[in-house]
């Protein structure tokens, strides 16, 4: 029979000493840990149905940083998708009644597997057409086209926001233009069944602000933009004539791609790509509180113009999983 070695005795019984004076902070430890598991499956979770619409992987509910997927996230083809559909819902109303009348998916999503910058989509030369041009429901593609202005040349685009106005004036693209560049938002008031909707109506005191005094000026941006001409079924578009004008606060711009350029080139586009990243992150507009990582955002976008970037900033940001 062998005895105990004398030796570990002392040992023993530091050991059970030790055990007895940790085990109540133990306890605090445990629960501690498993808080911040909690948190870090909640933000997993979190960031996983904000970039794919789905909860976490197993793999990323193993994380102990899940944040810092968003990079792969970002090449997800299913962020890719989602993203893209995203921005067609922000920049339409409704969907388009055939795809080359979504040419917002479309270039969205080539943008994105392109890694191109954001301004690509509204600068870029591409045309978005009827892959089978004999049939205008065929799905649609993105062509490379020296000609064009992101999907503002596009033939469907413009055919779909070609408006009504008696002149032919291209009122709607003016603002869809704004809207989607820098994030312009109003809500056209004509309804009024009896409304004198010609140039001369619009001068009326309740339709000048928007339509020509305000820095948007939809008539005047309109102006640079060329009109429409011709039937509904046969919509033929002109160049403009007037010469250059001064709109969006003095700038001179003769035509839609220096238009385009004046509004890409303007801290505004920088804002609206963030609360863009906002809106398909958070579902919502950035809060006022929400300045300083907003400001990041902006930034970071600033530098490189990739919507990746912006959306990367608010994911990755420490507030993303408070
Ligand atoms: C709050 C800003 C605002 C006011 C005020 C306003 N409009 Fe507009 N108007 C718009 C916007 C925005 C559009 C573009 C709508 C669109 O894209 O569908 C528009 C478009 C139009 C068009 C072009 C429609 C087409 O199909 O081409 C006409 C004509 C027009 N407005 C007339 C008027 C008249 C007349 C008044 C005054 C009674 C008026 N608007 C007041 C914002 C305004």
């Amino acid at each position: 029979m062998r005895s105990v070695p004398k030796s570990l005795l002392p040992i023993a019984g530091i050991v059970a000493v030790t055990i007895a004076v940790l085990s109540p902070s133990r306890a605090t430890a445990d629960a501690n840990d498993e808080d911040a598991a909690d948190r870090v499956a909640r933000c997993a979770n979190r960031l996983s149905i904000a970039m794919v619409g789905e909860t976490a992987s197993p793999d990323l509910l193993a994380s102990r940083a899940p944040q810092t997927a968003t990079d792969a996230f970002l090449r997800d083809p299913r962020f890719i998708e989602r993203f893209s559909r995203f921005i067609n819902s922000q920049f339409n109303m409704t969907p388009g009644m055939t795809p080359a009348e979504d040419a917002t998916y479309y270039l969205a999503k080539y943008v994105l597997e392109n890694d191109k910058p954001w301004t690509e989509m509204f600068l870029g030369p591409y045309d978005i057409v009827p892959s089978n041009p004999q049939q205008p429901a065929s799905e649609a593609v993105v062509r490379p086209d020296p000609n064009g202005l992101g999907y503002f040349r596009s033939r469907a685009w413009m055919v779909r926001y070609a408006g009504n106005e008696p002149e032919g004036m291209r009122i709607v693209a003016a603002y869809r233009i704004m809207w989607n560049t820098i994030g312009l938002t109003l809500t056209a008031t004509t309804n009024a069944p009896d409304a004198d909707v010609s140039a001369a109506g619009r001068q009326a005191t309740q339709c000048r602000g928007c339509h020509l005094e305000s820095w948007f000026a939809l008539d005047k941006v309109a102006e640079v933009l060329g009109k429409r001409r011709g039937p509904d079924d046969d919509i033929q578009f002109d160049p403009p004539t007037g010469g250059p004008k001064q709109i969006l606060g003095g700038i001179s711009v003769s035509n839609d791609k220096e238009l385009v350029e004046a509004l890409v080139s303007n801290e505004a586009f920088d804002v609206n790509a963030c609360r863009l990243a906002y809106k398909y992150l958070y579902g919502r507009t950035e809060y006022s509180c929400e300045g300083p990582a907003f400001d990041r955002c902006v930034a970071a976008f600033k530098k490189d113009k990739r919507i990746q970037s912006a959306i990367a900033a608010v994911a990755k940001d420490p507030t993303f999983c408070e």
